[in-house]
C-alpha cells in the first residue's frame, strides 16, 4: 500500500484534525510528519470539543494506530497535558500510541529564546505561537539537538544541562527576563510520561507496515504557504509542511506516496505576521471571523480573514502533487450578499497570476465575483442537495486549478461533510 498525504494548502487551520478524524476510519494507521504544538486541531465528536497539538488526529477512533513521525518536534509538557486531557475522556491510547526516536525534544530554554528572539523584533516579529518551535528546529539543524531516543540514556540529564547551557549564553544576547527553574520541573515529569508509551524506530514501522499492505494517511501540520522553503518567508515556521515533508518526517520513499489531500478554506484565515493579499480589514472580514468562529485554537488569537485566494492556491497545489482536494467551511458562506475569489494580483510589476517571491510587491487583488447563496449547508448530507451556487464554485475553482474537489466539510462536527 501507499502512504497517502493530507495536509493545508493556506496558512494552517484548514479543518485538519477534523478531516483527518473523519478519514480515520479508512486507515490502519495515521503519522504525523512535522511541527509540533504550534499545531492545534480541533476534533468535534458526541459533544466533545478537543484540541489535537502533538498527537495525531487518529486518536480517539478505537482500532489505529498513530505515529508521531520524526520530522515533529515535541514539548514533554504540552504532551502530558495532552495524555491527561485524552485520559480524562475514559479512552486508553497507551497502545495505540507511538512515538519516534528521532523527533526532537523542545526545551523549556527553546520556548524563552523563541520568546526573546520575538520580543526582540518588535515590529517584525513573525507572530510565532511561542511553543520554541524555531529554536527546536534551529538545534535539530546546527546538530545540537536533544532526541526522544536520548531520553532512554544513562547521561540525558548531563545532556540536557549541556544544551540548556548553551541556551542561556544565547540569552545573555537579548535583554530578556526569564525563570529556567519554573519550567523544569513539569518538563521532566513530561519526559516520564514520554516514557510510557512506545518509543520506536518509526521508520522501520511504517515501512515494515507498507510492505504488510497497511494502509496509512500522513496528517500534516501547518499549511502550503508557512513552509519553511516555499512559505511567505520569514513569516513562516520551521518546518516542510508540504508533501515532501511527508517523506523526510516519516521516512516514507517518494515513490511510497498515494494520494495528496489537499485541503482548503472556501476561504482564507491567517494568524500571525506577514503578506496576505486577500486580506479583509473591514466589515466583511469581520462577519468571516464571526460566522467562521476564527479564533486560533493554540493561540486563542483573532485570525485575519479574507477571501479565497487562487493563485496561491494554484502554487500549493503544484508544491504538493495533490490529487483531491477538500473544501471546509462551505457552511460560513451562506448568507453573504457576495462572495469575491482573487484570480490575479496587481503589482507594482503589473498583472500577474502566480504568487511571487516577495508578496509584498502585490498592491491590490483581483477578484471574480461569485453568485451567493441563502441556503444553511449544516444539515446537508448529499452532494445532490448542495445550493447550485456552490456547486458552481466548486466547478469554478476545479476548472481553474485542475484537480477535483472530493470533499465538502460543512460544518465542524464529525458528520458534517460530503464526499462528492
Ligand atoms: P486545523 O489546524 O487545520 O486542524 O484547523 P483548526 O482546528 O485550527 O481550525 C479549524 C476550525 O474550524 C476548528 O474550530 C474546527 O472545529 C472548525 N471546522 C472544521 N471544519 C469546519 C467546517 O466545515 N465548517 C465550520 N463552520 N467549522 C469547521
Ligand atoms: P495548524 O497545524 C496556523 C503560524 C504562527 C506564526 C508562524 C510561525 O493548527 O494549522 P511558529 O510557532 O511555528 O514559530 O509560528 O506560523 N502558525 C500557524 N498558523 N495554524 C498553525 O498550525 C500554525 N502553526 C504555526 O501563527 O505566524
Ligand atoms: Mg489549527
Amino acid at each position: 500500500m501507499k502512504v497517502d498525504v493530507l495536509l493545508g494548502l493556506q496558512w494552517g487551520d484548514e479543518g485538519k484534525g477534523k478531516v483527518v478524524d473523519v478519514l480515520t476510519p479508512k486507515y490502519d494507521i495515521i503519522a504525523r510528519f512535522q511541527g509540533g504544538p504550534n499545531a492545534g486541531h480541533t476534533l468535534e465528536f458526541n459533544e466533545i470539543k478537543h484540541v489535537l497539538h502533538n498527537i495525531p488526529s487518529g486518536i480517539f477512533r478505537e482500532d489505529q494506530i498513530n505515529v508521531i513521525g520524526n520530522g515533529v518536534v515535541i514539548d514533554p509538557v504540552i504532551f502530558r497535558k495532552e495524555i491527561e486531557a485524552i485520559s480524562k475522556l475514559n479512552v486508553d491510547i497507551s497502545k495505540r500510541l507511538f512515538i519516534s526516536k528521532k523527533a526532537h525534544l523542545i526545551l523549556p530554554s527553546h520556548r524563552i529564546l523563541d520568546a526573546a528572539s520575538e520580543a526582540s523584533k518588535g515590529k517584525t516579529k513573525i507572530g510565532s505561537t511561542l511553543k520554541g518551535i524555531g529554536p527546536t528546529y534551529m538545534d535539530k539543524t546546527g546538530r545540537n539537538g536533544l532526541r526522544v531516543g536520548d531520553i532512554l540514556s544513562e547521561d540525558f540529564k548531563k545532556m540536557y544541562d549541556s544544551l540548556t547551557g548553551k541556551h542561556m549564553q544565547l540569552l545573555g544576547m537579548y535583554n530578556f527576563e526569564y525563570k529556567l527553574k519554573d519550567f523544569e520541573e513539569g518538563w521532566f515529569e513530561g519526559i516520564n510520561t514520554i516514557k510510557k508509551f512506545s518509543i520506536i524506530d518509526s521508520e522501520h514501522f511504517i515501512n515494515q507496515e507498507i510492505n504488510k499492505g497497511k494502509s496509512i494517511l500522513a496528517e500534516g501540520a501547518q499549511g502550503t504557504l508557512l513552509d519553511i522553503d516555499f512559505g511567505s518567508y520569514p513569516f513562516v515556521t520551521s518546518s516542510n509542511t508540504i508533501c515532501a515533508g511527508a517523506c523526510t518526517g516519516l521516512g516514507v520513499a517518494p515513490n511510497k506516496i498515494g494520494k495528496v489531500f489537499g485541503i482548503f478554506k472556501a476561504y482564507c484565515t491567517r494568524v500571525g505576521s506577514g503578506p496576505f493579499p486577500t486580506e479583509l480589514n473591514d466589515e466583511t472580514g469581520e462577519k468571516l471571523r464571526q460566522k467562521g468562529n476564527e479564533f486560533g485554537a493554540t493561540t486563542g488569537r483573532p485570525r485575519r480573514c479574507g477571501w479565497l485566494d487562487l493563485p496561491a492556491l494554484k502554487y500549493s497545489i503544484m508544491l504538493n502533487g495533490v490529487t483531491n482536494l477538500i473544501m471546509t467551511k462551505a457552511d460560513v458562506l451562506s448568507a453573504f450578499d457576495s462572495i469575491k475569489v482573487c484570480t490575479a494580483y496587481e503589482t507594482t510589476e503589473g498583472i500577474i497570476d502566480y504568487f511571487p517571491y516577495n508578496i509584498n510587491i502585490v498592491t491590490k487583488a483581483i477578484y471574480t465575483d461569485i453568485p451567493s447563496w441563502i441556503e444553511d449547508l449544516t444539515n446537508v448530507e448529499n452532494g445532490s442537495d448542495l445550493p447550485p451556487e456552490l456547486i458552481d464554485y466548486i466547478h469554478f475553482i476545479e476548472k481553474e486549478v485542475g484537480v477535483p474537489v472530493t470533499i465538502v466539510s460543512v460544518g465542524p462536527k464529525r458528520r458534517q461533510i460530503i464526499e462528492l
